[in-house]
C-alpha cells in the first residue's frame, strides 16, 4: 500500500516542537463498548479535570454517534454480512465506492486482516464462515467501514473495529482513510498533519483520562482524524491501556489549521468545493470481493427469449441480484431488443456460440466462426462484444480451447432445470450443491426455470450468499483465453 496505517508517524519528531493545544480543545469520552457505559460517562461532572492543561474544561458530549453516522455517497455500494469466525460472531458492514479501486482494495485488505486475525490460530478466514451464521458464539465483534464525509473530490471513510478485548472490555480501534475521487489518491488520517503537531495531540489524549483511567506512558495512535468543512478537526483514539474507551478531541479551526500540513489544507478546501466527478460502472462490473463475502454466480444460457428473459430481469432486479446471460448468436439476432434490455440493465453477457452445436465435432475454423458470428450478433444488439464464452453442453477439448479465443466459463453446479422442468426438483438440488465461489447453470428460455427463481434467490440470499455476475465472481483473478473455469479459486 505504501501508506502508514499504524499511526506512529511523528514519533521521530516527538522530541521536537510540541504544539500546545489550549483552551479551544473540546474533550469528550467516547465509549467503545455498549451504550450504557457511554451514558455513564455523560454524567461526568463539568468541573472534573480531564486534562493537565489548566484552561481545558471537559464538555462531555457523546460524539461517537455523530462520528459514526455514515453519509450518503451516490456511488456507494453498501455491503453487510454476519460471520462466525472462530469464537467471534462478526457483524461487518462496509461501503465500496464506485470508481475508487484503490480505496476498495484498501477496505478489503483491512477487512480481511481483521477477519484473519479473528480466525483460530493457524487458520484464515473463509467466506463459508458467513453462511448460516445464526448459531451463537462467545464473542461479539463489530467491524465497519463507512463514508463519514463526502464533499468536493474527497471521500472520508472511517474503519472501526469493536472487539471483545481483554476481559470483555470491548476494545475499539478506528482509523480514517481519505480518498480522492478525481486522482484516486489514498491517504491515512495521519497524513493530514504536520509531523511536529502529532506529539501535542498525543499528549492531550494521554492527559484526558485522569480519574477515569490509569495514566499511560503509551502513545495513542493518531489515525482517526475527521476534518469538518468549517475546519474543526476531531481526533478519536483509544486510550492507551484502557481498551474499550476512546477519546474524541476536537480542535477549533484555528488550532486545526496550525496542525494541518499542505495535504490537510487541500482536503479542507475540497470539503468546501463543488462535488467532484461521479462514476457509473455497470452493476455487473462493480467491485465485490468474493474472498470476503460468500458469492454465487447464477448463469442463464440459451437466450435471450422475448417472453421469459424480461420476466427474469424483473425478478433479479427486485432481489438486487446480479447474474450472467450466456446468449446464443441466433437468439441475440432473433431478439435484439431483449438482448439490449439485458445489457442496459447492467447484467453480464457471455458468448454461447451461434447455433448451439457440440464444438468438439467442429473444425477449429468452424469453432472460430461460431464465436465470431455470436460476438457480432451480441455487439450489434447491445453495443458490446462478450469477452467470455461457454461451450454448449460444456463440451470442450484442447482443439476447442485453442480455437475459442476466450476464457471458457463452465459451472460447478448443474441445476438440470431443463431436465426436471420442476422448481421443486431443481431448487433443492442447487441449494444442496452450492458452495461459495460456484457458477450455477440454468436456462432462461425455460418458463419453469423462471418460476423457481424467486424461491432460489431468496433461499441463497437468506443463507448469506451474495449473487454476483461472473466478472464479479472472478474479480482479482485473471481469466485466460482457452482456460476452463468452474468456480472462483479459494484464497491461497
Ligand atoms: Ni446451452
Amino acid at each position: 500500500m505504501g501508506h502508514d496505517w499504524g499511526g506512529t508517524r511523528g514519533n521521530a519528531t516527538r522530541a521536537g516542537l510540541r504544539i500546545m493545544l489550549g483552551a479551544s480543545c473540546v474533550v469528550a469520552l467516547v465509549c467503545g463498548g455498549d451504550g450504557t457505559s457511554g451514558a455513564r460517562l455523560l454524567t461526568m461532572r463539568p468541573h472534573e479535570r480531564v486534562s493537565s492543561q489548566p484552561q481545558a474544561q471537559p464538555v462531555p458530549t457523546l460524539v461517537s454517534e455523530m462520528l459514526d453516522r455514515p453519509v450518503g455517497v451516490p456511488d456507494g455500494d453498501p455491503m453487510a454480512m454476519t460471520a462466525n469466525v472462530g469464537d467471534h460472531r462478526v457483524h461487518a458492514s462496509w461501503t465500496y465506492i464506485d470508481g475508487l479501486p484503490g480505496l476498495n482494495t484498501q477496505i478489503d485488505s483491512w477487512l480481511l486482516g481483521v477477519l484473519d486475525a479473528a480466525a483460530p490460530a493457524g487458520t484464515r478466514y473463509r467466506p463459508a464462515m458467513a453462511l448460516n451464521a445464526h448459531q451463537p458464539v462467545n464473542q461479539e465483534m463489530t467491524v465497519s467501514a463507512a463514508p463519514v464525509q463526502a464533499a468536493g473530490t474527497i471521500v472520508v471513510v472511517r474503519e472501526k473495529v469493536k472487539g471483545p478485548g481483554a476481559n470483555g472490555t470491548g476494545a475499539v480501534r478506528s482509523a480514517t482513510v481519505y480518498a480522492d475521487t478525481l486522482t484516486g489518491d489514498l491517504r491515512s488520517g495521519a497524513d493530514l498533519l504536520r509531523p511536529e503537531s502529532v506529539p501535542g495531540i498525543q499528549s492531550r489524549i494521554t492527559g484526558v483520562p485522569a480519574g477515569i483511567a490509569a495514566p499511560s506512558q503509551q502513545e495513542p495512535p493518531v489515525t482517526d482524524l475527521l476534518l469538518s468543512p468549517s475546519g474543526e478537526l476531531t481526533v478519536t483514539a483509544e486510550l492507551p491501556g484502557t481498551p474499550g474507551r476512546q477519546v474524541a478531541m476536537t480542535l477549533n479551526a484555528g488550532d486545526a489549521r496550525a496542525a494541518l500540513n499542505d495535504y490537510g489544507r487541500h482536503v479542507l478546501g475540497q470539503l468546501n468545493a463543488a462535488d467532484g466527478p461521479r462514476h457509473a460502472t455497470a452493476p455487473a462490473l462493480r467491485h465485490v470481493n468474493c474472498d470476503i463475502v460468500p458469492c454465487a454466480a447464477l448463469t442463464y444460457d440459451d437466450g435471450p427469449d422475448a417472453q421469459t428473459t424480461p420476466q427474469l430481469l424483473g425478478i433479479l432486479n427486485e432481489a438486487n441480484a446480479q447474474a450472467t446471460f450466456f446468449m446464443t448468436g441466433s437468439n441475440a439476432t432473433a431478439n435484439p431488443s431483449t438482448a439490449k434490455e439485458v445489457a442496459d440493465a447492467g447484467y453480464a453477457i457471455g458468448n454461447h456460440t451461434y447455433s448451439h452445436g457440440n464444438l468438439t465435432k467442429l473444425s477449429p475454423p468452424a469453432v472460430k466462426k461460431e464465436i465470431e458470428r455470436t460476438d457480432a450478433a451480441i455487439l450489434a444488439a447491445t453495443g458490446t462484444a462478450p469477452t467470455m464464452m461457454r461451450p454448449p453442453y460444456g463440451a470442450a477439448d484442447a482443439a476447442v480451447q485453442g480455437a475459442v479465443g476466450k476464457p471458457l466459463m463452465l459451472w460447478a453446479v448443474d441445476s438440470l432445470d431443463w431436465q426436471s422442468k420442476n422448481p421443486a426438483v431443481f431448487v433443492p438440488k442447487v441449494l444442496k450443491e452450492i458452495t461459495p465461489g460456484a457458477m450455477v447453470l440454468m436456462h432462461d428460455v425455460q418458463p419453469t426455470t423462471i418460476s423457481g427463481q424467486k424461491e432460489l434467490i431468496a433461499s441463497l440470499q437468506g443463507q448469506g450468499y451474495r449473487l454476483v455476475s461472473v466478472p464479479q465472481l472472478f474479480e482479482g483473478t485473471p481469466l485466460v483465453p482457452g482456460h476452463v473455469y468452474r468456480s472462483r479459486p479459494a484464497r491461497p
